[in-house]
């Protein structure tokens, strides 16, 4: 039985990628690396076993999508690791989602998009994401779900 304000065990998860991710491992790889999206998941998933938390996976090019998605987990996840891709830079839409769900949000890139192109260095998500990883490419995944894990008291 659980006793009011008592927290649950299992601390649930959702690993959202965002457009072009899905090419992981081709796509510039001197940038992104040559893990793919199946081996980061994998490993992903591991990590979450070895810490005891349910991991959902989901990639998406759409927009929509990934807003659909963080709609459907928001009572299910108390954490979502998010690599937005290109829409980090412009999407409004789901800065919108993440506020309106209440998702703590860790926002990862592989590069360290501040060291980029000038375009590249503005997140329109940044001040509504718990946190950030950038730069540490597959690693910076773990980083997340080390931090959502360690932090879980400070849910919101
Ligand atoms: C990225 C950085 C974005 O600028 C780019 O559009 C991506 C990947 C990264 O992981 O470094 O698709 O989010």
């Amino acid at each position: 039985m659980r006793v009011h304000g008592e927290r649950s065990e299992t601390v649930n998860v959702l690993l959202l990628n965002g457009p072009n991710l899905n090419l992981l491992g081709e796509r510039e790889p001197e940038i992104y690396g040559k893990t793919t999206l199946v081996e980061l998941e994998q490993m992903l998933a591991k990590k979450a076993r070895e810490l005891g938390v349910e991991l959902r996976a989901f990639q998406s090019n759409h927009e929509g999508a990934l807003v659909d998605e963080l709609h459907q987990s928001r009572r299910w996840a108390q954490g979502v690791i998010f690599n937005p891709g290109a829409f980090t830079h412009y999407s409004y839409a789901l800065r919108d989602a993440i506020v309106a769900t209440r998702l703590r949000v860790v926002e990862v890139h592989l590069s360290d998009i501040t060291k980029r192109e000038p375009w590249r260095r503005v997140s329109v998500l940044e001040e509504v994401c718990a946190h950030r990883v950038l730069g540490k490419g597959t690693a910076g995944y773990l980083e997340a779900l080390q931090w959502l894990v360690d932090t879980r008291a400070a849910e919101r």
